[in-house]
């Protein structure tokens, strides 16, 4: 049955000629790009809803990038859902689904020339997961090139990652802007992820205790940094069952703790293992009177200086 509402399907390119064939068909002025891993949820559809909202055309891709997980890390038992994932990009209005496989994107093997993520690589993530960040940029640097896309959307869950992938459009002078989309909950706080499939139900609910942290965080606000972060922990220690890897409360673009004096925007991080899985939250606050959560950062085109790292925390 056809229905006025309903929407085509995408058109889908596996190899670099089927994209650049369907990219023809492309020929509006904004041409917006979503990068996913698959296992789509809301939080991707949000992103794809807001790049639809944007730009003239929408080009959603779908890789599962070894490149950016540790040997140890959960690569072979990812979710694999493009049935459901197509459905999603369908109904959010996608125009082109690019859905490589790694020898498409790594046509001669692993790259010996790398994106480095610099300091900002090293610290909160990159010092669990050393190499991730650089593996990360390489393939949002190659998917930019391939997809010649203008605008960029990526989620404020991925704090650390939206962070350096400004810095390397702005360091290494890639054309396109980046957009910034707040992180979607589910009803009752958790961040969505594709991760969160992982978990069973007793998990799930001691995942819970991560955005709950933040919230409590977020809070103190008014208080100052030691408020801020005496709250949030004093969540996560009533939960024995989330191993803590970091909650920092952190300039949001260097990256360093904050000191006791500061006032102005930061960035409440959380990581942590429940069960067998990894899963990471942040809420940007305004620290200081009148302070609270904020969805976004108020500038995030404001980078600061090149040389700002997070090196010494
Ligand atoms: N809950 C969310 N809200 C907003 N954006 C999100 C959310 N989850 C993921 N995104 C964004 O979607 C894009 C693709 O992310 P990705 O495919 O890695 O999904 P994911 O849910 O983060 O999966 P995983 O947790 O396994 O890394 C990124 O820009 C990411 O920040
Ligand atoms: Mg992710």
């Amino acid at each position: 049955m056809t229905t006025t509402t309903e929407r085509r399907a995408p058109a889908v390119a596996r190899t670099r000629d089927e994209l650049r064939e369907a990219r023809k068909a492309l020929t509006g002025k904004e041409i917006a790009v979503v990068m996913t891993m698959g296992a789509l949820h809301d939080g991707h559809a949000t992103l794809v809803k807001q790049a639809r909202a944007e730009a003239d055309h929408v080009i959603v891709t779908i890789f599962l990038n070894p490149l950016q997980f540790g040997p140890r890390e959960d690569l072979s038992r990812y979710p694999r859902t493009f049935d459901s994932d197509m459905e999603i990009c369908t109904e959010m209005g996608a125009d082109l689904v690019f859905a490589p496989t790694p020898d498409v994107i790594y046509q001669d093997g692993d790259p010996g020339v790398r994106v480095s993520a610099g300091p900002l690589g090293d610290v909160l993530e990159g010092q669990s997961r050393p190499g991730h960040f650089d593996g990360m940029l390489t393939v949002v640097a190659k998917l930019m090139h391939l997809t010649g896309g203008t605008a960029f959307f990526f989620g404020q869950k991925d704090a650390q990652q939206l962070l350096l992938i400004r810095r390397m459009v702005r360091d290494l002078d890639f054309p396109g802007r980046v957009i910034s989309v707040p992180t979607v909950r589910e009803d009752d706080g958790l961040a969505m992820s594709s991760r969160n499939t992982y978990l069973t139900e007793s998990d799930r609910e001691v995942a819970l205790s991560l955005s709950k942290a933040l919230k409590a965080g977020a809070a103190a606000a008014p208080e100052g940094p030691s408020a801020i972060r005496r709250a949030a922990r004093a969540v996560l220690v009533a939960e024995p069952l989330v191993l803590v890897d970091y909650l920092v409360l952190v300039h949001p673009t260097t990256l360093k703790d904050v000191p006791e004096w500061y006032r102005g925007e930061a960035l409440l991080a959380v990581a942590g293992k429940v069960g067998t899985t990894r899963l990471i939250d942040n809420m940007p606050v305004l620290v200081g009177p009148g302070g609270g959560a904020l969805s976004v950062f108020s500038n995030p085109d404001d980078l600061g200086p090149a040389e700002a790292a997070g090196g010494a925390r």
